[in-house]
C-alpha cells in the first residue's frame, strides 16, 4: 500500500478544518475551558496531547478543574479490567459537573471507547456522555463536537476498517523537555492476551519525513528527551511503500545534531533486529535502553500467547544487546497466570528473570479481554494463584533490580532534570539515559536541564545523588 493512500485525505483535511472555523466562531470570547483526562500508556498520551492540541485549536483554553470545564474528553485506556474500571468511573464522576452545567459536553475516546460494547455501554449506561470516538478518529474530535453543540444527536462512533494517519493535527505537549512521537500507529500481532490490535486497528506508519520533521522541530525547541513510539516499532515502515525500517529511521533521526536522548518502545523480539543493535551501539544520541517485553519464559505458553518466538532467540537477542551495549539498561513487562501456566510454566518465567536480570521489569496479573482468544481459554487460573505468583515475582525481581541499581554506587552520571519529586518535595527527580529515577537535592530551575550527578545511595526502584558542580 502507498503512503499516500493511508493519508487523510485532503478533502477530509479541509472538512476537520472548516469544523474547528466553525467552533471558533460560535465560542469566540467565551472563555471557555476543557479538561482533557489521559488513562493508559505513552501512545495514549501522545493522543490526549494531540486531543489538547485540537481543543486549543478550536478557541478552548485548558484546565485541570473538571467542575470548570464546558468540555470534557476522558482518554481511556483497555489493557487490563482495573483500566477500565477506572476510566468507567471517572466518566461518572463527571454526571454531578452536567447536572450543574447542562451545557457541559462529555466526550469518551481511546481504546475503551473503541469497543463497540463499550460504545453500547455509555450509549446506554451513561445518558449524560455526548459523544464517544475511536482511536483511529481523533481528528474527527472538531466535527463531532460541532454538530453536538448545534443540538445534533449523541453520536458513537464505532472504529473505521481502514482509519488513515491524519498529519497536521496539532499539539500540547504537556512537557517543554519531553516528547513523544508517534511513528506509528496499531497493531498487526494480535497476541492472543491483548485488546490492542482491536482498539488501535491495523498498522499504519508515519512518512519519515515527516516525522524527522517533528523531531527536527522538537531538538530546536529544545526537547532534551524524545521518545518514538508504536506498538512494535519494528515493524515500523512495512505496510507503506516508502524505503526505510526502524532502524534506518533511527539511523537518520540520530545524526541531527543537538543535546539530546532518542529512545524508543516498544520494541517486539520477534522483530529485534542485530542491525538495530548496531545503529544504536553506533550513536550517542539514542540512549542505552531497552524495553524488550519477554512476557513469559516458558516456550509453551509464548505459543499460546502468539508471540512468535522462544525462549532461545529471546535469549540470543538479549545476548547481543549485552555485548554491543554493556551499559544498556534492559526492561521487560512479564504477565502471569496466562490461561493455562503451570508452576513449571511460570518458574521458567523465574528462571528467565534470573538469567536476562533486567533491571526492571513490568509485571502484570493476566486480565481476561472480551473478544481476544485468550479471554475464551480453558485453564484460567484462580485470581489467589495469580496473586501469589505476582507476589513471587516481585520478591524475585526486587533482588535483581536492587543489584543492578547498586552497580551504579559511586559513579557520576549525567541525568535530565524533570522537577521536583512526586514522593519528596524536597529533592529533584532526575531520569538517566536508561530511564532510572535519580533523587537529588538542587534548585527546581534545574528542570529541563542536563545534570551531573554523582551516585551516593541506590535502592531497587531509584537512586540518590548529589548534585556536582
Ligand atoms: N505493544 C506493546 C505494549 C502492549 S500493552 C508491547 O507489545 O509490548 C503493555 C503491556 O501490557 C504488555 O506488554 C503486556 O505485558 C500487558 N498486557 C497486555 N494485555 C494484557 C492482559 N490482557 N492482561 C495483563 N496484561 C496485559
Ligand atoms: Fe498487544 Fe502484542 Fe500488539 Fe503489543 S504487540 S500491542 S502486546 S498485540
Ligand atoms: Fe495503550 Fe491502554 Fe490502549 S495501554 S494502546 S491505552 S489499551
Amino acid at each position: 500500500m502507498k503512503y499516500r493512500d493511508t493519508l487523510l485525505s485532503p478533502e477530509l483535511s479541509a472538512e476537520r478544518s472548516k469544523y474547528v472555523s466553525l467552533v471558533k466562531e460560535r465560542i469566540s470570547g467565551t472563555g471557555v475551558l476543557a479538561f482533557i483526562q489521559t488513562f493508559g500508556c505513552q501512545q495514549n498520551e501522545a493522543d490526549g496531547e494531540r486531543v489538547a492540541g485540537m481543543a486549543v485549536e478550536m478557541g478552548y483554553g485548558l484546565t485541570s478543574d473538571p467542575a470548570a470545564a464546558s468540555l470534557i474528553v476522558v482518554n481511556t485506556c483497555a489493557v487490563r479490567e482495573h483500566a477500565e474500571k477506572k476510566a468507567l468511573s471517572s466518566v461518572g464522576q463527571y454526571k454531578h459537573c452536567k447536572k450543574q452545567n447542562p451545557d457541559l459536553i462529555i466526550a469518551v475516546c481511546g481504546c475503551m471507547a473503541s469497543q463497540e460494547h463499550r460504545a453500547d455501554e455509555l450509549k446506554t449506561k451513561y445518558p449524560y456522555v455526548d459523544f464517544t470516538f475511536g482511536t483511529s478518529d481523533l481528528y474527527m474530535l472538531p466535527e463531532l463536537l460541532w454538530k453536538r453543540l448545534c443540538g445534533g444527536k449523541r453520536m458513537f462512533l464505532i472504529p473505521q476498517d481502514e482509519p488513515p494517519v491524519a498529519e497536521g493535527i496539532p499539539v500540547v505537549r504537556a512537557s517543554t523537555y519531553r516528547a513523544w512521537v508517534s511513528i506509528m500507529y496499531g497493531c498487526n500481532n494480535f497476541c492472543s492476551y491483548c485488546i490492542v490490535p482491536y482498539t488501535r486497528g491495523r498498522e499504519r506508519s508515519r512518512c519519515p519525513d515527516e516525522v524527522e520533521k517533528e523531531v527536527r522541530g522538537l531538538i530546536a525547541d529544545g526537547y532534551r528527551d524524545i521518545t518514538l513510539l508504536g506498538q512494535n516499532v519494528n515493524s515500523y515502515g512495512r505496510d507503506c511503500s516508502f524505503d526505510c525500517n526502524f532502524a534506518q529511521l533511527l539511523a537518520r533521526l540520530s545524526s541531527i545534531e543537538g543535546d539530546y536522548k532518542l529512545h524508543f518502545m516498544t520494541s517486539h523480539p520477534k522483530d529485534a533486529t542485530r542491525e538495530l543493535i548496531d545503529v544504536m551501539a553506533s550513536s550517542e544520541h539514542i540512549a542505552r535502553q531497552f524495553h524488550l517485553p519477554a512476557q513469559s519464559g516458558s516456550d509453551r505458553i509464548l505459543k499460546a500467547m502468539n508471540r512468535h518466538y522462544d525462549l532461545e532467540k529471546y535469549l540470543g537477542i538479549v545476548d547481543y544487546i549485552r555485548e554491543k551495549l554493556p551499559d544498556a539498561v534492559l526492561t521487560s513487562d512479564i504477565i502471569v497466570g496466562f490461561p493455562g501456566e503451570t508452576e513449571e510454566d511460570f518458574e521458567a518465567t523465574l528462571d528467565m528473570l534470573r538469567r536476562v536480570r533486567y533491571d526492571m521489569v513490568y509485571s502484570f496479573i493476566y486480565s481476561p479481554r472480551k473478544g481476544t482468544p485468550a479471554g475464551r481459554m480453558d485453564g484460567q487460573i484462580p485470581e489467589e494463584i495469580k496473586g501469589e505468583r505476582l507476589r513471587r515475582l516481585l520478591d524475585v525481581q526486587t533482588e535483581i533490580s536492587n543489584e543492578a541499581n547498586h552497580r551504579y554506587a559511586g559513579r557520576n552520571i549525567r541525568v535530565l532534570c524533570c522537577g521536583r519529586s512526586t514522593n519528596d518535595p524536597n529533592m529533584l527527580e532526575g531520569r538517566t539515559e536508561g530511564n532510572k529515577i535519580v533523587l537529588f537535592e538542587g534548585p527546581p530551575e534545574l528542570e529541563g536541564s542536563f545534570v551531573n550527578v554523582e551516585v551516593t545511595d541506590t535502592r531497587p526502584f531509584a537512586l540518590y545523588g548529589k548534585k556536582l558542580k
